[in-house]
């Protein structure tokens, strides 16, 4: 069975929701097995990020998603401190060639969170992984990329609550690029 990991941080729901929703559309494609892993806080210690489970589902996989809220013009420390854990991996190859992709949520139209997908496609490119992007037009009228990012998904909390935000336009961009990973990944196999 094909794997597709999503792995993302969120303080306050945003990015959960959009994690959900790039989940759905990987979900949604034959073939493909998909784990939803939220890092948790509780799981730093000293500013150290740990969790053996965690990383164990991400060696398993053939795809891995990277998702966090932009803070302060980059990912959460949250996910940082879990990117830094994975230096081992780096030094021993162990996620090369695996495919890589990236989502992040802001208040804010842009609110910085082009440095937040390029951080993730670094994070990839040091460990020789595969980077899908975002290749939807904006020009549709479903909202579909309505943020116009080729990079990876955005979405946009605004000042409303994870009830409501991301919208659905965002949710379903995030559903195509779920389903984009799981695709590929699935060709990759082959
Ligand atoms: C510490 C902090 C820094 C933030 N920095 C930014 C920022 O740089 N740009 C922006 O548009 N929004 C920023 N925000 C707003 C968050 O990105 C927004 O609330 C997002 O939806 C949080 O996602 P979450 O609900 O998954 O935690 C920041 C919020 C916090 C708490």
């Amino acid at each position: 069975m094909t794997t597709v990991s999503i792995v993302y941080f969120s303080g306050t729901g945003h990015t959960q929701k959009l994690a959900e929703a790039v989940d759905r559309g990987a979900a949604a494609v034959t073939g493909v097995q998909t784990y939803l892993i939220a890092l948790s806080g509780e799981d730093i210690a000293k500013g150290r990020y740990a969790n053996p489970a965690v990383f164990a589902q991400l060696d398993a996989s053939d795809a891995i998603i990277f998702g966090s809220p932009t803070y302060m013009g980059g990912p959460a420390a949250q996910f940082k401190a879990f990117a830094d854990a994975t230096g081992d991996r780096w030094y021993r190859g162990a996620w090369r060639d695996k495919l890589a992709a990236g989502f992040t949520v802001s208040s804010g139209p842009s609110g910085d969170k082009l440095s937040t997908l390029h951080y993730f496609f670094t994070l990839a490119m040091q460990h020789g992984m595969i980077w899908a992007g975002m290749p939807e037009l904006p020009m549709n009228d479903k909202g579909i990329n309505r943020l116009s990012s080729y990079s990876g998904v955005m979405a946009q909390a605004g000042q409303e609550s994870p009830d409501v935000a991301p919208n659905d336009a965002d949710k379903l961009t995030g559903e195509l690029l779920g389903q984009r990973v799981a695709k590929l990944a699935l060709r990759l196999a082959k």
